[in-house]
């Protein structure tokens, strides 16, 4: 069988109301993190792992900023793409949005406001079928998808932002997947919140057992509230001065 491509799709929609007033003017995507538009971050993440082929999702009110900013992908020597998500249901239906751009090929979606401290060339290269996603342990699990591990450390469930969260592990912004994901968003329902939800997609992985859990080791960030935007900020500046 012919190895699959893997390309890459950047998901940058959503209304960032947590990060008003700034998001009036611009999208939160493209606030800045020290010296560079946060779009920059999980855009490096994809290029070290040497996808070239990206797609940026975005909502339609700010779509020319990052038209403006980003161009055709000529200076990053990549090669760009966009369409628009009208309305923020879910990060699950970009690959509903993307099916087109997906084609025959594999992907790996990064939430564009997640900046990573890793390097995940071996985990997207060396990937082949199935899914996988990266954990990470953080004190405030329940803000976020939430991994439970049996007690030989195998992933059992997933949980959306619980109330009472098994584990301290948290499923990251980044998620690798087969084509397979084409066929299994046709199959999820909106959540009661009126998304098609990531954690759903990650549980029917997890439920034909083809759900990788790779970790985080370094630095993570979820930079849509002020307060991790300062935090990725100051690691950034900090990384910079070292230099
Ligand atoms: O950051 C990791 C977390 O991201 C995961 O642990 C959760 O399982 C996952 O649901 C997500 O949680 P968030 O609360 O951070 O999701 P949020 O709605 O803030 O969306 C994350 C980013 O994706 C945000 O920058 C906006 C963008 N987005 C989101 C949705 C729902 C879109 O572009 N379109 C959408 O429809």
């Amino acid at each position: 069988m012919q190895e699959k491509n893997m390309k890459g799709i950047i998901l940058a929609g959503g209304s960032g109301t947590r990060l008003s007033p700034l998001t009036k003017v611009t999208s939160k995507q493209l606030l800045p993190i020290y010296d560079l538009p946060m779009i920059h971050f999980p855009l490096e993440t994809l290029r070290q792992a040497g996808i070239v082929d990206i797609l940026f999702i975005v909502a339609p009110d700010h779509a020319g900023d990052f038209l403006k900013y980003l161009g055709s992908g000529k200076d990053f020597n990549c090669h760009f793409s966009y369409e628009i998500q009208d309305k923020p249901q879910g990060i699950a239906q970009a690959f509903q949005i993307g099916k087109d751009f997906i084609d025959e090929d594999n992907v790996a979606l990064i939430l564009g406001d997640n900046l990573f401290e890793d390097d995940f060339s071996q985990s997207i290269q060396s990937f082949k079928t199935g899914g996988r996603i990266f954990a990470k342990k953080v004190a405030d699990p329940e803000r976020f998808g939430v991994v439970e591990f049996d007690e030989q450390n195998r992933a059992i469930s997933i949980e959306e932002k619980p109330s009472n969260p098994k584990s301290n592990y948290c499923v990251t912004g980044l998620y690798i997947y087969d084509n397979t994901v084409v066929e299994k968003v046709k199959n999820l329902d909106f959540s009661p919140r009126g998304e098609l939800e990531i954690t759903d997609l990650n549980n029917l992985y997890l439920k034909e057992g083809s759900l990788d859990v790779a970790f985080v080791e370094g630095a993570w960030f979820d930079t849509g509230t002020f307060e991790s935007m300062f935090e990725a900020t100051q690691l950034i500046r900090d990384r910079r001065l070292a230099k």
